[in-house]
């Protein structure tokens, strides 16, 4: 007999579906591209999901029934783009969720405002866990900087402002300037969490070399920017060194890599 209960999830499963925004497109031609796409779908167009540059129909989307998720889509505070990348920020959740139960600190290469250390701090008690979580950032943009110049970075008191937001957290540890030299004087001796969201392949590489050898066996590495495109030379350059331990990058269709040691 077919329990009631599953039985009932089974009929109360609806479609869900989103729309938020796509990076470097021509708006009006996606539009009219995106809308013959929903007509050729039949049915399954009350599945579409249409966001960070992903188009796809007939999943579950197992985040968008969670109301941690939804609200993140509802907060006014946060920007379109915090918005859009919702299923990158899922993935980021689950595995650093996984990585508590190893021995290591938690890092965040690449801070800018503080949302995707935000959500890990609302999802994780790092003081409980008595693990230290380390967020890094340059916190602006200088000419002749070769980072990418993102609004925010011209922001006087995004460090300030940064600082502010976490200062309830006494186990979060916000270190300015660059990476890897920051990281050098820093670095905790066990990590078992990285998210490494730099746009930039050599700080990227120098963190990687100096990063792996201090993983348990377990422990993951997020690259949020390994599977586009624009920053293929993040691909080019991350994988010999990840080869080099023994290790291998695993590219997802969010456009994020992911190594989990081994
Ligand atoms: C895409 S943003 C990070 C976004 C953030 N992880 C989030 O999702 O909320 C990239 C950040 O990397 C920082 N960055 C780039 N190169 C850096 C370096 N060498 N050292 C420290 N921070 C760097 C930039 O200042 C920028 O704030």
């Amino acid at each position: 007999m077919v329990d009631q209960y599953i039985q009932n999830k089974v009929e109360n499963f609806p479609p869900v579906r989103l729309e938020v925004g796509h990076f470097n497109i021509d708006e009006e031609k996606f539009i009219k591209g995106l809308s013959l796409i929903k007509e050729s779908l039949g049915e399954f167009a009350k599945t579409i999901y249409s966001s960070d540059n992903m188009i796809c129909w007939n999943r579950n989307y197992g985040f968008l029934r969670d109301p941690f998720y939804i609200n993140i889509l509802n907060d006014k505070e946060l920007s379109l783009t915090d918005k859009a990348v919702v299923w990158r920020t899922y993935i980021l959740v689950y595995f650093a969720k996984i990585c508590t139960k190893l021995v290591g600190d938690y890092l965040e290469l690449g801070t800018y405002e503080g949302h995707t250390a935000q959500v890990l701090t609302e999802k994780i008690d790092f003081n409980r866990l008595e693990k230290d979580y380390f967020l890094y950032d340059l916190f602006e943009w200088k000419e002749g900087d070769d980072h990418s110049p993102l609004d925010g970075l011209f922001n006087k008191n995004l460090y300030l402002e940064v600082c502010k937001k976490f200062n309830k957290n006494k186990n979060v540890k916000i270190i300015k300037g660059r990476v890897p030299d920051t990281l050098e004087d820093t670095i905790p001796d066990q990590i078992a969490f990285a998210h490494i969201d730099m746009n930039h392949w050599v700080p990227e590489t120098a963190a990687l070399e100096m990063i792996l050898p201090k993983m348990p066996i377990g422990a993951v590495i997020i690259f949020d920017d390994y599977g586009w495109y624009c920053y293929h030379s993040q691909k080019v350059a991350l994988d010999p060194i990840a080869n080099k331990y023994g290790q291998e990058i695993l590219e997802l269709p969010t456009g994020q890599g992911i190594l989990i040691k081994v």
